[in-house]
């Protein structure tokens, strides 16, 4: 193709068209956090679900994402999640109540897990309704 020497407008648009289209996949990538794979939250017709979804988005969304899928550099994703699946109820109970300090030999962030989340008012009902929200997505 090296032979053909018109370069014509035509040509041009197309490669600028491509460039944009380039631009606007790598805006896309960048806005869904990278291209890493996002999780929905499933349907649940459980009140205690519902009510765990919402203290958990307002509790903890902030570091582990308000849709659950967590936050580069700051709390993991709730989905699929190891640890949760590896603690029974009454262990993820006392972790959240806990946190996990930043030097824990089991962190492995380098940030803390803060006690309650930051949000002592978090009664045992609004822990265990987290629970129950958080084993939904496993
Ligand atoms: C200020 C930020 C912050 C908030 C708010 C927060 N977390 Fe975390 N959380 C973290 C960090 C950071 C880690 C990972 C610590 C590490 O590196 O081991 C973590 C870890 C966890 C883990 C263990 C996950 C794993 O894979 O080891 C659970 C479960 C968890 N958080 C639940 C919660 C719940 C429930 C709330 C709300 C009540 C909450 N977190 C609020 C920062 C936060």
């Amino acid at each position: 193709m090296r032979s053909q020497i018109s370069t014509g407008p035509s040509r041009i648009r197309t490669r600028s068209a491509l460039l944009l289209g380039g631009v606007v996949i790598a805006l896309f990538a960048v806005a869904c956090g990278g291209g890493s794979s996002s999780n929905t939250v499933p349907e649940s017709s459980d009140p205690a679900v519902a009510h765990g979804q919402q203290i958990t988005g307002e509790s903890c969304g902030a570091c582990h994402g308000t849709d659950f899928n967590g936050v580069s550099g700051l709390g993991p994703s709730f989905f699929d999640n190891a640890f949760i699946q590896s603690q029974s109820d009454a262990d993820l109970v006392v972790f959240i109540k806990e946190g996990r300090p930043n030097n824990a030999p089991d962190n492995e962030t380098g940030v803390a897990m803060p006690p309650f989340g930051g949000n002592p008012r978090l009664t045992d009902d609004d822990l265990s309704d987290i629970v129950a929200f958080l084993r939904t997505l496993q």
